[in-house]
């Protein structure tokens, strides 16, 4: 019998995700919740361009809660920047119905043990409540650096220190958003939102926690550092025009200080031209873990597309990473769970090509 899902929120990777559901015989789509009036009642799949599926999109949570599932696919937009408060209490309203959450939003819930605040405790009574389980997954936070991570760390005699990585190059990018949220284009990093004090730590310190928990050792201060380069020269990349001397690539870490050593490194990459940061040879998109010790261990996870593929790769991982661990996440017992609890979660959707 096919687990029975609902996709919550239906932007830019649920289509991804609704495709991938299709895919799987042990996955069965049955309710879709939208945030968008003009797409209420409307079919899930007209509404993607896939021709009609007879499931409708509702606006209306009762009833899309009323509807009998095994799963939800919760995949609400970035409101967890400034009011984290209201999806917070769809997943607590889902989870305490007794769905199972499979989540993709505020990615930092991909360990809420590592969380600050009561988000964990509220997260455990409601699954509790409704007999259900919660899992976030993704890439960053997520599958890209944490489950590289512990994969790496399952070959280590001695870890003397791990790095994780996510390396992407923007240029593709379309609209603002990405390069105001970086900085590209502008003469210094004043205005920079992911490099004001404090943004990457919140960011990556549940992914410290969840390496520092599965390594067993309690991380006793968390220390962020950042560089940006400059353009030598003007280009335009999809989202816009950066002029000469302005920024054109930026670099983080996070690091969780263990013993005065930064034992857990979380960072990231980020340019528009694959020449830049040259000391850092990875090329292309994709992640990093790095383990320094007894065996010293280097994972590269490079994520690109067919020739015949028209999208976004990393918005198929990403989704893809939710929609494989639904079966795991539907027979994990009820509570919150991360991947330092679930088993390997691969796909079911194979095709062969003679
Ligand atoms: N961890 C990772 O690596 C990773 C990777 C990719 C994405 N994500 C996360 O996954 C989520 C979805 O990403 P996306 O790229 O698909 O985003 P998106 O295209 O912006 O879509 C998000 C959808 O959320 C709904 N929405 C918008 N504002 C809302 C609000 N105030 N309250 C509730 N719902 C609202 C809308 O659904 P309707 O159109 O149905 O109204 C919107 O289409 C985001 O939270 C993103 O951060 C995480």
């Amino acid at each position: 019998m096919a687990y029975r899902v609902i996709q919550w929120a239906t932007g830019t990777v649920a289509k991804e995700a609704v495709l991938g559901v299709l895919g799987r015989p042990d996955l069965e789509l049955v309710g879709a919740w939208t945030h968008s009036a003009d797409k209420d009642g409307r079919d899930l799949g007209d509404l993607y361009g896939l021709g009609e599926l007879g499931v409708r999109v509702s606006a209306d949570k009762e009833a899309v809660l009323a509807t009998q599932a095994d799963a939800v696919l919760f995949m609400v937009g970035r409101n967890w920047v400034d009011t984290p408060e209201e999806s917070f209490d769809d997943l607590l309203q889902i989870l305490r119905s007794g769905k199972n959450v499979v989540n993709l939003w505020w990615p930092t819930l991909v360990y809420p043990r590592g969380l600050a605040g009561d988000y964990y405790e509220r997260l455990e009574r409601a699954a509790q409540e409704g007999g259900s389980t919660f899992c976030t997954i993704g890439m960053d936070p997520g599958y890209g650096t944490g489950a590289l991570g512990l994969s790496a760390l399952g070959l280590s005699r001695e870890v003397r220190q791990v790095r994780l990585h996510q390396v992407m190059n923007n240029a593709f990018w379309e609209g603002p958003g990405i390069t105001k949220f970086f900085g590209f284009g502008q003469l210094d990093t004043a205005g920079t939102p992911i490099l004001q004090p404090g943004v990457t730590t919140s960011y990556h310190e549940t992914t410290i926690h969840l390496l520092a928990d599965a390594l067993g050792v309690t991380v006793d201060e968390i220390v962020e550092e950042n560089s940006v380069i400059y353009s030598d020269v003007a280009f335009d990349v999809a989202s816009g025009h950066i002029p000469q001397g302005t920024i054109c690539g930026l670099r983080y870490d996070v690091k969780g200080m263990v013993g005065g050593e930064p034992l857990i490194v979380v960072g990231h990459l980020e340019r528009l031209r694959e020449h830049d940061f040259a000391d850092f040879d990875f090329q292309g998109d994709g992640y990093r873990a790095e383990v320094t010790g007894e065996p010293c261990i280097r994972l590269d996870m490079k994520i690109s597309a067919l020739p015949d593929f028209v999208g976004d790769p990393i918005a198929v991982a990403s989704a893809m990473s939710a929609v494989n661990a639904v079966p795991r996440v539907c027979a994990a017992p009820a509570g919150v769970t991360s991947l330092l609890d679930l088993p390997p979660f691969p796909s079911k959707n194979t095709t062969i090509k003679s």
